[in-house]
């Protein structure tokens, strides 16, 4: 078995969209996560790094970066998982956002994507009635529930090669929040939403390559909510057509 090294081998992205990586020698700590790793630089040896992080515990969505070439949520990953026995770790800012410094990025453009979906509640007509009942075995409301824990981390967004190829496609996070709305009960906005969600840089541009379903932190599946979603919008235009 090859020796573990003491010491982990560092290089950091620094600098905005042009820069250079820069090494750091950091010690191996058990049960270490990648987060710690650049807190600890940032703390010990280089106190202007910028990164960002919030919760700790995989629920802000705040701290993703790319680890030795694969995008991931660093305050749940272990270095245990990712450095190898040469103790070599490599970290970059989420590809496809423009990076603010070094491993912050900035996140307008993610989220402005999410309202031009129409992803947020349109309570129509019957808002200031009872509160309304989802029995949770329904179709709709299991469909919600599986996308709905999305942390907005950017990670899907940043894996997706279209969004990279084409800067106005929405994207698998705002085409996803837009799927759990479109099976809530509760909401009245589809005609928008399925309109806004159709055009050419909507759920048509996706070329189902799964990679932000094989990245997701949260085990979602952005994928299979964009392909619910072609579907709706074809029953909607049916429904129309009659
Ligand atoms: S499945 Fe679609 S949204 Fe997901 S990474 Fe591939 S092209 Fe992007
Ligand atoms: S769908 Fe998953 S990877 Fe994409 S933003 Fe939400 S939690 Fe992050
Ligand atoms: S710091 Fe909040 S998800 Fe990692």
């Amino acid at each position: 078995m090859a020796e573990q090294h003491s010491n982990l081998r560092v290089d950091v992205w620094r600098g905005t969209d042009t820069g250079a990586f820069q090494a750091f020698d950091v010690p191996r700590r058990l049960n270490q996560t990648v987060l710690d790793v650049v807190t600890e630089i940032q703390r010990d040896q280089d106190p202007t790094l910028s990164y960002r992080f919030a919760c700790r515990v995989g629920m802000c969505g705040s701290c993703a970066m790319v680890v030795n070439g694969r995008p991931r949520w660093t305050c749940r990953t272990r270095v245990s998982e990712v450095a190898g026995p040469d103790g070599a770790l490599r970290l970059e800012p989420l590809r496809n956002f423009t990076v603010v410094k070094d491993l912050a990025v900035e996140m307008t453009r993610f989220f402005d994507k999410w309202e031009k979906a129409h992803g947020y509640f349109e309570p129509g007509a019957r808002a200031g009635q009872d509160f309304a009942v989802v029995p949770p075995a329904t179709a709709e409301r299991r469909a919600a529930d599986a996308a709905i824990e999305c942390i907005g981390c950017g990670i899907c967004y940043s894996a997706c090669d279209v969004v990279a190829w084409d800067k106005d496609y929405l994207g698998p996070a705002a085409l996803n929040r837009a799927w759990t709305l479109v099976n809530d009960v509760r909401d009245a906005g589809d005609d928008a939403r399925l309109a806004a969600v159709s055009g050419d840089s909507g759920c048509q541009a996706c070329h189902t390559h799964m990679s932000c379903t094989s990245f997701c932190p949260k085990a979602i599946a952005p994928t299979y909510s964009i392909a619910g979603l072609k579907r709706a919008m074809l029953r909607h235009a049916l429904k129309g057509a009659r």
